[in-house]
Parts: C-alpha cells; structure tokens; sequence
C-alpha cells in the first residue's frame, strides 16, 4: 500500500488529487513554483472539504487531519519523499517532457511517474527518461472528488507491474478505472471533444442558441450538462489544444477545430475560468480578480 504519493501542480485538476489522496489517508506533497498557485490550490481543497462535511459525509476532526496530511512546497526536492508521483501541470508538451526529465534525476529508480495528460502521448513522456516502463498515464475527470472514474493509459513502454500497481492506487483513492491504449484522446477525449466540437459548428450555422443546444442535449440525452456548457467549465483553451492533438496525431478531418472555437480562444474568452464563453459568469470573473 502506498503511503505518500506527489501531486505536481496546484491547480484545478492537482489540488482535486491532492484533495482524494489526503482524504483516503495518503500523506501528500503538493508542489508548486509560486507560493500563490499553492495558496489557492488549498483554498479550492478546503473548500472541497467544507462542502462534505456540510452534506454531512465528513467530520470537522476528519477535514483537520486531511488537510494536515498535505505538505504544499515550492522546493522540487520535497518529491523526492513519494512512493508515487501524478504529474498535474497545464497541458504544454514542452512543459510536460521537462518535468518528467527532472522527475527521472530526482527519483528512485523504482518509483512510478504518472501524467494526467489529458492528451499527450504517454509513450513520448516515458522515452524522456530512464524509466519509462515506470511511467504511465492517470487522467483525473474535472471536479476530480466528485467525478468516479480515471483513465489509465498504458504506453507502449509501460510494465504490467507499473499498471497493476497504478490501478491499485485509483482504487485506494476510491476511483473506478479504465485502462486504454496510449492513442490520441484514450478513450474520454476521443469520444467528448467530437460531441462538443459538433456543438460548436451547430452553434457557428446558427442551428440553436447555446441554452438551446445545452437543453437539448441535457434533456433528450440524459447528461448532466450540455455540450457548451460543459466546454466552458473545462475550459475553451483546454478543449482546443485537445482536438489540436486529435486532428495532428490522428489525421482525420473530422478532427478539426470549429473556428468559432478559435476565436473563442484568441478573445481570451475561455470559459468559466474568464467569466465568459459561450456564457457569461459574473461572479467567476470577480473571485478571479481578487
Ligand atoms: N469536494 C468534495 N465534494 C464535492 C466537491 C468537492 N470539490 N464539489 C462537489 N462536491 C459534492 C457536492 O457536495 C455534492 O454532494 P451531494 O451529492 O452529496 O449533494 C456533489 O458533489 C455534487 O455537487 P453539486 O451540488 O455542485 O452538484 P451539481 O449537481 O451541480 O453537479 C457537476 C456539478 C458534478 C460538475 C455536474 O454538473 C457534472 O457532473 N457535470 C459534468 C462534469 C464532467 O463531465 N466532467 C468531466 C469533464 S471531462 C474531463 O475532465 C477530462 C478532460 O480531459 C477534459
């Protein structure tokens, strides 16, 4: 059983894992380059954590001691104490590749590197180190407490052992898994990104107004939330450089980025995370602002 595991990056998707590491009893290191990105990742995990004790799904005592089980540190070396390290950095290839580079000096040799890539090839990832049949791919779904699944992506390199011991620990962190090929999107983004993508050239003909498409296909399908709707919360930016990936690696002109899309991008209208996309969230914009 592991006991502490390294969470890189603490944004949405990091803090979210940091939160479900700390909550099933894992020690965790949160790192970060800035002190900032680390304050507001704990600000999102307490407020993830006051939510459940308000349901009543958790005790104040229990909140205390998770959030004490999480060390947020700035300093690389920290990394160093884990027994299993899930990459969360914004999805940048060059960024990425790096990491995992300086992840490979830093590290024992048989400590497994996981990337919550969304997109990027796992295999490329793993042939930047030395150890690339310890490294894999864990992809959190967003809001990462609440949603139950993750994908798990073997590389061409990746070992069973590394596979075995990856789906043991998404089942301590209380996730259901799926294991894919390492093949653009694995298995989620292959299917999503095309939905909303349609959604987009239905908006850019003028078939529907976004709330219509959304009700659409919130009521006719039986989703939680509509294409658009779900585009802004995982945010403009993010979906582009997704089907970036699927039309690049995949060939296929059923791939292509809607334009409309773009432009929603090059606006700096990404989403919930802006206060604007295809809808407008006044108070996202202020508490962004703070
Ligand atoms: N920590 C702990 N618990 C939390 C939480 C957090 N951060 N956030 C929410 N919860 C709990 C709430 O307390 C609530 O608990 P109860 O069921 O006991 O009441 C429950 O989770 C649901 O929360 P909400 O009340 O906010 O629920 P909602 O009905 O408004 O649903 C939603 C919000 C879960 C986001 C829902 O709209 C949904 O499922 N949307 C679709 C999300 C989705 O598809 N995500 C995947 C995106 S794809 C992706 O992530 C991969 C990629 O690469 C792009």
């Amino acid at each position: 059983m592991i006991k502490k595991i390294a969470v890189l990056g603490a944004g949405q998707m990091g803090s979210g894992i940091a939160q479900i590491g700390a909550v099933s009893g894992k020690d965790v290191v949160l790192y970060d380059i800035k002190d900032e990105f680390l304050e507001r990742g704990m600000r999102i995990i307490r407020a993830g954590l006051d939510r459940s004790v308000q349901k009543g799904k958790m005790t104040d005592t229990d909140r205390a001691a998770a959030i004490q089980r999480i060390q947020a540190t700035t300093s690389f070396s920290d990394i160093g104490t884990a027994k299993f390290v899930i990459e969360a950095v914004p999805e940048d290839p060059a960024l990425k590749l790096d990491i995992f580079r300086k992840l490979d000096a830093l590290l024992d040799r048989d400590i497994v590197c996981a990337s919550n890539t969304s997109s990027i090839s796992i295999t490329r990832i793993a042939g930047v180190t030395k150890r690339a049949d310890r490294v894999i791919g864990m992809h959190f779904m967003n809001p990462v407490p609440v949603m139950k699944l993750v994908e798990i992506i073997k590389g061409i390199t990746t070992s069973d052992e590394t596979l075995g011991t990856t789906l043991d620990l998404a089942q301590q962190l209380g996730k259901t898994t799926v294991v894919s090929r390492d093949s653009a999107g694995f298995i989620v983004n292959r299917i999503l990104a095309p939905w909303i993508n349609e959604a987009v050239y239905a908006l850019l003909e003028g078939i529907a107004t976004p709330a219509d498409i959304d009700t659409a296909m919130k009521l006719g399908t039986n989703v939680p939330m509509g294409p658009l709707e779900l585009a802004d919360f995982i945010g403009l930016d993010t979906m582009l450089a997704i089907l970036e990936v699927l039309y690049k690696d995949m060939g296929d002109p059923k791939y292509r980025p809607c334009p409309l899309l773009r432009k929603y991008v090059e606006a700096g209208m990404l989403g919930r995370k802006t206060g604007n996309g295809f809808y407008t969230y006044p108070s996202e914009r202020s508490a962004i602002n703070k």
